[in-house]
């Protein structure tokens, strides 16, 4: 039985996460997980997607006193925030460009505040510099989602000494990847930030697919 006939909405899996991770406009971004949110939390399984499970047991190895001040970057349905706080995170708020997607997480009871608003697309955020001692987000950064060029705008949400973290497919051969490791090169040598730890590779992110788990200091 292929996987293709695991699922009824969603169709063809692999024709569904190509539209998933195709570069596109904010508003089509929306469109795209707008249309999804209600069935979410259901459908990832179907990918056996286990990013916040990653995440958070990455994450818990940091260290992060439970009094932190953690902003869930693209939170989506809230399924990091829901393991954040069953760690005993209690000051947690949520990002995310789909306005569908922060009302399922709204009704986890995990988020103190809410964010609608895509980041890399040049609007002016609504968070003060320096709020968060930790920025984290799964499945949210590279191609279809957020663009590299917006680490400029999560290092500002963040303290000095704070941490950006985040779980993610490696960027596609080529000038996506370049794009990243220039955007990593330059907010190093610049010393805006410095990593942690080597990157930590997880092989089964969802499907077969591996994802790494970046850790950085902002200095
Ligand atoms: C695969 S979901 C991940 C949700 C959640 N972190 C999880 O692991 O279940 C990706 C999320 O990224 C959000 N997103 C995509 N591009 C974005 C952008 N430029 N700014 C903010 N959120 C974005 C989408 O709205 C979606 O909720």
């Amino acid at each position: 039985m292929s996987d293709t006939s695991k699922s009824t909405r969603i169709g063809d899996l692999d024709a569904y996460l190509e539209e998933c991770f195709r570069e596109k406009p904010a508003e089509e971004v929306e469109n795209f997980y707008g249309s999804w949110a209600e069935t979410y939390d259901e459908e990832v399984s179907l990918f056996n997607y286990n990013g916040p499970k990653l995440i958070t047991e990455a994450f818990a190895k940091l260290n992060v006193p439970e009094d932190a001040e953690i902003i869930d970057i693209a939170a989506g349905t809230g399924n990091v925030g829901i393991k954040l706080k069953e760690m005993g995170y209690k000051n947690i708020d949520a990002l995310d460009g789909t306005k569908k997607m922060l009302e399922i997480a709204r009704k986890k009871n995990v988020y103190r505040n809410f964010y609608h608003m895509f980041l890399g697309c040049g609007n002016k955020s609504p968070i003060k510099d320096g709020t968060y001692d930790v920025a984290i987000s799964c499945g949210g950064i590279g191609p279809g989602h957020i663009p590299y060029s917006a680490f400029h705008e999560v290092l500002a949400m963040v303290k000095q000494g704070g941490l950006i973290c985040w779980l993610t497919v490696n960027p596609n051969e080529g000038k996506e990847e370049e794009s990243f490791k220039n955007l990593m090169a330059e907010l190093t040598n610049n010393g805006k930030w410095k990593a942690v730890q080597d990157p930590i590779r997880f092989e089964e992110f969802f499907k077969k697919e591996f994802a790494l788990f970046h850790v950085m200091k902002k200095l």
